[in-house]
């Protein structure tokens, strides 16, 4: 069968800015395939390659069989974009851009239908400048999938969502899955990856870190357990490695610690915090999540200088 997508070696640089370096991957038709990376690390610029809308300057893509760049306009028939940063012009109306956009592939799901589902019902005269952002997002989304593509790509689909809608947005992605589309995603929340994805690949500085299901990253990369709180940063917390069953203590963001290690870790290092007085109101354990596999390979570190 062939694959929905095909990334080898895929480079790109802007200027002297290496947006991606070295990117592979391949995403199996009918699969829900995850981007994750931090700010920067060139997931938009490797789905724009993708899609053909910018040129890599190494390495081989395979879209559904076709080569982007020679063979762009038949695979627009074939892949839905929700673009990071779209825009449409100010005075079209929700039903004017789904109408036109399903006038362009007739075999699309009717687009009223689409209005319904991603809530725009309300919305089909408002002209786009006077939409909500997340009205926008969905707007972005329903018109990715109006063409009832093969492949849909969707870069950062539930940013600026409300949790609800997020939610109504996954199980809707899970739908169009079912109808048999391949869907790439795009995503900063850790708990869509999740529930979403089949597999994901975790970028940073324009690299592979890792892939896999959800499951293999976290058995991999954060096989233990995590307790976290905030405290002051002066707070010294460095006691803590002595505490039974602790591997290591770290400090995110400044005022977060994360305490990993095995056992019944929330009990000891909660009593061992109220012998010293410390009684963080967010002290909280959990079992490994993807988040926190993520943390573990990217090092919990933005890549663009943001703090
Ligand atoms: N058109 C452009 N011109 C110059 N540099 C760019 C351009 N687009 C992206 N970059 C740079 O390339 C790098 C990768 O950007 P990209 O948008 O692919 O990252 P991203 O992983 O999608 O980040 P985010 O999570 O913030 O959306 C960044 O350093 C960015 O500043
Ligand atoms: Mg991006």
């Amino acid at each position: 069968m062939v694959l929905a997508v095909e990334v080898e070696g895929l480079r790109k640089e802007y200027g002297r800015t290496v947006a991606v370096a070295d990117v592979s991957f391949t995403v199996e038709p009918g699969e829900i395939f995850g981007l994750l990376g931090p700010n920067g690390s060139g997931k938009t610029t490797t789905v724009e390659c993708v899609q053909g809308l910018r040129r890599a300057d190494a390495g081989r893509i395979r879209v559904l069989g076709l080569d982007p760049a020679t063979d762009a306009t038949r695979l627009r028939r074939l892949v839905g974009s929700q673009l990071q940063d779209s825009a449409l012009p100010d005075r079209l109306r929700v039903g004017e851009a789904l109408e036109l956009f399903a006038a362009i592939s007739p075999h699309g799901p009717p687009w009223r239908h689409l209005l319904e589902e991603w809530g725009l019902a309300d919305q089909r005269r408002t002209a786009f400048a006077d939409l909500s952002g997340g009205q926008r997002q969905r707007l972005f989304v329903a018109l990715a999938l109006v063409s009832d593509p093969r492949l849909v790509v969707l870069d950062e689909m539930t940013t600026g969502l409300d949790p609800a809608a997020r939610r109504v947005a996954w199980n809707l992605v899970e739908a169009v899955r079912d109808r048999g589309t391949t869907v790439v995603l795009v995503t900063h929340f850790m708990d869509e990856a999740h529930r979403l994805c089949d597999r994901v690949a975790v970028l940073s500085r324009g690299r592979v870190l890792a892939t896999g299901t959800p499951a293999a990253l976290i058995a991999a990369h954060q096989p233990e357990t995590v307790v976290r709180f905030t405290a002051p940063p002066d707070a010294d917390v460095s006691f803590l490695r002595g505490v039974g069953g602790v591997r290591d203590v770290a400090r995110v963001d400044g005022t977060g610690v994360l305490v990993r290690g095995s056992g019944p870790l929330l009990a000891r290092v909660g009593h061992a915090l109220v012998e010293r007085g410390l009684e963080p109101e967010d002290l909280a354990g959990s079992v490994p999540s993807l988040e926190d596999a993520y943390l573990a390979l990217t090092g919990g570190a933005a890549e663009d200088g943001a703090a």
